[in-house]
């Protein structure tokens, strides 16, 4: 099916965005997953004909292995009708390796906490915890924030223990590296799964390292970030240097909702001129259905990267 223009404008002239993204987040395969909107979004997603879904994490509840096989499973079926990109939320790791890798061993157990931590993603998932995909006027630079407890993510809040996240200076560097072997004109996008914006019910940040993260991230000339964790979609814009950022955060798929709140996700479409955010929410019996949407103009000041 084609391309059927903004929703969120009816009776103009129809127009066709040049890139198109399903940015989807927190899916919680287990006891939070809900079939019907797992498969009413897969539905939506082949009428929408994205040129990419991005999926910001969380793809689990518990980590284990049953319930990475059905993530595993709708990734694939996803698959089949646009390329996608994921990476893994707190949810997706093993505490116990993230634990012994903090407390400092050195060598081998480092490196074995390290896989171990990760283990069940890499084997169900993938190997890369950071991807990037480029498609037609845009690159997605995935980064990986969810490492447990270690020292970066400590924080003062103790039931954020584990679950907050953080942005590594390497990882900031592979995000530089996709960028700078993507097409010139594409519209670059990081992906992470913490929300670097404050959630309006949850009041929490969920990166420890928002400022320098945001500064990082505008000074590789990223126009858009895409993340999750919050479990409540928001579109946001923060004013760094010479070059805003767009912030999609999407909400989540399961029914591990915020009072009130409903099962969302966003719908990103980038023109030369302009990107647009339009959330979809779950209604019954509607199934995923399109609220009105943010648009703003693209930055086009030389970037710095
Ligand atoms: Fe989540
Ligand atoms: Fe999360």
């Amino acid at each position: 099916m084609g391309r059927t223009g903004f929703p969120f404008r009816p009776g103009q002239v129809e127009f066709v965005p040049v890139t198109r993204l399903v940015h989807v987040s927190d899916l919680h395969f287990g006891r939070p997953a809900v079939a019907d909107r797992l498969e009413g979004l897969r539905e939506l997603i082949g009428k929408l004909d994205p040129d990419a879904v991005a999926v910001s994490g969380d793809l689990t509840q518990r980590c284990s292995n049953s319930e990475f096989r059905m993530a595993r499973q709708y990734l694939d079926s996803i698959g089949e009708t646009a390329p996608y990109l994921v990476i893994p939320g707190n949810h997706d790791i093993r505490w116990l390796g993230s634990v012994v890798r903090n407390l400092g061993f050195a060598g081998m157990l480092q490196r074995q906490a390290h896989n171990f931590k990760y283990s069940r993603y890499t084997r169900h998932i993938s190997e890369e915890l950071s991807p990037s995909l480029e498609v037609p006027g845009a690159v997605i630079a995935g980064l990986n924030t969810a490492h447990g407890i270690t020292r970066g993510s400590i924080t003062r809040r103790f039931k954020d223990l584990g679950v907050i996240g953080y942005v590594r200076h390497a990882d900031i560097q592979t995000v530089r590296e996709a960028f700078e072997n993507a097409h010139p004109d594409a519209a670059r996008i990081v992906m992470i799964h913490h929300n670097p914006i404050e959630g309006a019910t949850s009041g929490r940040h969920g990166l420890s390292n928002t400022e320098q993260a945001l500064q990082a991230f505008a000074d590789l000339g990223a126009e858009i970030i895409l993340c999750g964790h919050d479990h409540q979609e928001a579109v946001h814009t923060v004013e760094r240097g010479v070059r805003g950022i767009v912030i999609s955060t999407a909400g989540t798929i399961s029914n591990r909702l915020r009072p009130g709140r409903t099962s969302s996700f966003n719908l990103v479409d980038i023109d030369e001129q302009n990107l647009h955010i339009t959330p979809y929410s779950w209604q019954n019996p509607e199934g995923f259905t399109p609220s009105e949407g943010k648009s703003f103009p693209r930055r086009t000041a030389t970037r710095t990267a």
